[in-house]
């Protein structure tokens, strides 16, 4: 059986969900401001959309599809946001986040971000990394530079999201480029 890997970072840890986060979640994610940039976020958040969420993450664990974290202040315990990586073939993997709005501009993405390609480089054994951001997303496209990784591409109207084509911006990072940032830090 997999078991759920805890990741600490200076300020934060990364837990797996618990049903209880539930509420904290839909309260977070219901925030129009956290669903308008991403791909799947429901608004409004439906009652028990949390609940069901957070159900699929075992099987994703023990399948090996992916590891959705919940991002938690390690001062408080105060549940921020939440992380993804999802698996996917040829040694890559895809990520993605948020974090709740009150909780914006105080670099806590790119520190869970960070420690997550280490994650997906150092202890799955990936060769690559990528994440997407709507080009009218650019805190996002921020926290993929931050961690290292660099702009691939942009698929132009890729998505139709609220009615509307968005260009995507993809990210990547190879886990040579990772090391090398990484030996010379
Ligand atoms: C994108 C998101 C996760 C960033 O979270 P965060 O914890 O605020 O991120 P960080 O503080 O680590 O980094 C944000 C960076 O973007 C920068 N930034 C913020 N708004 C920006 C803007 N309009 N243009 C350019 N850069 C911007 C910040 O200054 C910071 O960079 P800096 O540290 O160099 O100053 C958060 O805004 C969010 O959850 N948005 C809604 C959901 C979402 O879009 N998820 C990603 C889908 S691809």
């Amino acid at each position: 059986m997999n078991e759920f890997p805890v990741l600490q970072t200076k300020r934060l840890i990364l837990r797996a969900f618990k049903m209880n986060d539930a509420p904290v979640v839909q309260f977070l994610a219901g925030d129009f401001a956290i669903a308008d940039t991403t791909s799947t976020i429901p608004h409004p958040y439906p009652n028990g959309a949390a609940e069901d969420w957070i159900s699929t993450h075992e099987t994703d664990l023990l399948m090996d599809r992916g590891i959705d974290w919940a991002i938690a202040r390690r001062q408080d315990s105060c549940l921020i946001g939440a992380i993804t990586i999802r698996i996917k073939e040829n040694e890559k993997a895809e990520i993605g986040y948020w974090i709740g709005k009150p909780y914006w501009g105080q670099g806590y993405c790119s520190e869970a971000a960070q420690e997550v390609l280490e994650y997906g480089f150092l202890v799955k054994g990936l060769n690559r990394i990528y994440a997407f951001h709507f080009s009218r997303n650019p805190a996002s496209g921020r926290v993929m530079q931050k961690i290292g990784m660099n702009q691939e591409g942009i698929l132009r109207h890729h998505e139709k999201r609220w009615g509307k084509y968005e260009d995507l911006v993809v990210y990547g990072i190879l886990r040579t480029e990772f090391n090398q940032i990484n030996s010379t830090n």
